[in-house]
């Protein structure tokens, strides 16, 4: 095995702007994709696979600004999405040109199911284009991925052929793809340990490997992976993705992490090694989790590993004992390691806009000017409130202006009255996207019933709520509460949340949020769906 394309660390590909915005209502848009994909960059992952730029002008847009704001010399990697079309790589190609380090990641289905009913193609036919889009990528950079779609239920023997195909096209890495998460451990494994023996140009390739959660095996099928050759991983921040979700990253890099000794001799080196396996910076995954799960408004379950709200809690009384007598009895990593017990307390009611602007740079954020401002005036009321300010409140504040650009209704006024033996009733201002301020109130079963109702009345979106939820960032009576709302609309799904000391407002400004994301997208008309059969693009390639 060459060294050089076998390296002796795990490379980390994130798909969390474009595979992960494929789960439903994850829907982001271009400041928010931006300030995930610089958050992406502060966590050190290699390559950030930006989006789908053939999708739709927005899309394009997106990939062809984190290529031209995060994807710097010393930056990561910028990829784009494409089918084994001519336009989808084009479009590609135009979209990470400005990246210091650009990649275009093509794809074709192998499997048999996928070659009778979506692509209706031969296997001689998907071979011929495989090899000459791998080619047609090739002629704009010179890091190509290609995937097999659907490798984990292909013919192997199928599979050989068309890997050795795209390599000798210029693939210089060559993922593999359980499209549908139906493999196990063992089996995925040994599809990877295949592929190193019987791919004969296999040294001039690095394999990756991309995985779906829906039998729940995609982090352990991964690791099983690494074992038998593959060195970069395909994942999201929270599992986010089409339908169960892909691999989590903060799962993979905090096994990668925590049992590196395990690890270590899989890669080549001595099991005592400390080296980290990775290049993540492992203190910036907490930070990174709540803003995708802010920004997407996918909750992260409380049980989940590594970033759930438990996942560091001890509550029986033998383990709490245990742990105060010696951490190790019941906790196998740090909660400092992931950054969990970062949150200083930083501000307060006397701090000025310098100390602000400063803060929020240490914490990775850069704001412009009018987005500081809004800000600064965010955090001068919470400071009347709360009297000390963490940085979670600062994050919480922040990634809810981020949200709000561009807003096209805005919420002007609320008015509630609520309590034992009234009928809780609300009047709504909505400034309307052509500048007209509208007033309306209405009944309701609750007083952010009674808000939606009112919203509504003004903003004529037909939708059904099909989400609702209120988590309080820190502890205390005076926390800033987050609300995350999903709405549907037809077969589609919005979310918005908003963070608010008063939860009704934050109930408000999180609803309005959901229906301009819809207006947005009523108004743009539908992005493309990659992996949805549109046989007649296909056609061309
Ligand atoms: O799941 C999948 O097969 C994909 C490919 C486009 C890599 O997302
Ligand atoms: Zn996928």
């Amino acid at each position: 095995m060459n060294t050089q394309s076998q390296p002796d660390r795990i490379i980390i590909f994130d798909t969390t702007l474009r595979d992960g915005e494929q789960s439903p209502g994850a829907t982001l848009n271009v400041e928010e994709k931006l300030a995930i994909a610089r958050q992406l960059a502060r966590l050190g992952v290699d390559v950030i696979e930006a989006g789908f730029p053939f999708a739709s002008p927005g899309d394009f847009e997106a990939v062809q600004k984190i290529a031209q704001q995060v994807g710097t010399e010393d930056g990561p990697t910028i990829c784009g999405l494409a089918r084994a079309t001519r336009q989808d790589i084009q479009a590609a190609a135009d979209a990470v040109s400005p990246a210091a380090k650009p990649r275009i990641h093509t794809f074709i289905a192998t499997s048999d199911i996928h070659l009778e009913y979506k692509l209706r193609k031969t296997r001689a036919e998907v071979l011929a284009i495989a090899e000459e889009m791998v080619g047609f990528a090739k002629s704009f950079v010179d890091d190509v991925e290609f995937s097999p779609e659907d490798a984990g239920r292909s013919d192997p023997e199928f599979l050989y052929q068309v890997l050795e195909r795209a390599i000798a096209a210029g693939a210089t890495t060559i993922n593999i793809p359980d499209t549908v998460g139906y493999t196990t451990p063992s089996e995925f494994g040994a599809i990877i340990r295949g592929i190193t023996e019987h791919v004969p140009n296999i040294d001039q390739a690095i394999i990756s490997v991309h995985g779906h959660n829906d039998l729940g095996l995609a982090v352990a099928n991964f690791l099983e992976a690494v074992k038998n050759g593959a060195r970069q991983l395909e994942c999201t921040i929270n599992g986010i993705g089409e339908r169960a979700g892909n691999a989590a990253l903060e799962e993979l890099v905090m096994a990668l992490h925590v049992r590196r000794q395990y690890f270590n001799p899989f890669l080549g080196r001595p099991a005592e090694s400390e080296a980290p396996l990775t290049n993540i910076d492992t203190r910036q995954i907490y930070k990174t989790s709540r803003m995708v799960s802010n920004l997407t408004g996918m909750f992260v379950q409380p049980n989940k590993a590594i970033v759930g709200a438990n996942a560091f809690a001890h509550e029986s009384g033998i383990h709490q004992d245990g742990v105060l007598k010696h951490k190790l009895t019941y906790e196998i990593m740090d909660a400092q390691s992931i950054g969990l017990t970062d949150n200083q307390i930083v501000l307060g009611k006397h701090s000025g806009r310098n100390a602000f602007r400063t803060r929020l740079k240490e914490l990775g954020f850069e704001l412009g000017d009018q987005e500081l401002n809004r800000a600064f005036l965010r955090f001068k009321e919470l400071a009347d409130k709360k009297k000390e300010i963490t940085d979670w409140d600062l994050e919480a504040i922040v990634n809810d202006e981020i949200q709000h650009t561009p807003a096209r209704y805005q919420l002007e006024h609320l008015q509630v009255s609520c309590g034992d033996h009234s009928k809780p009733t609300a009047t709504v201002t909505l400034l309307t996207p052509d500048g007209q301020e509208l007033t309306d109130a209405a009944i309701g079963t609750g007083p952010v019933d009674a808000v939606y109702r009112a919203i509504n009345r003004v903003i004529d979106l037909p939708n059904e709520l099909i989400e609702f939820s209120v988590q309080s960032v820190t502890a205390g009576i005076d926390a800033i509460g987050e609300v995350t709302v999903r709405v549907r609309h037809e077969d589609r799904i919005f979310s918005g949340h908003s963070a608010n000391t008063d939860i009704v407002v934050a109930s408000a400004h999180a609803y309005v949020n959901a229906l301009n994301r819809l207006s947005f997208v009523l108004e743009q008309g539908r992005s493309l769906h990659p992996q949805h059969p549109v046989t007649a693009a296909v056609a061309q390639a």
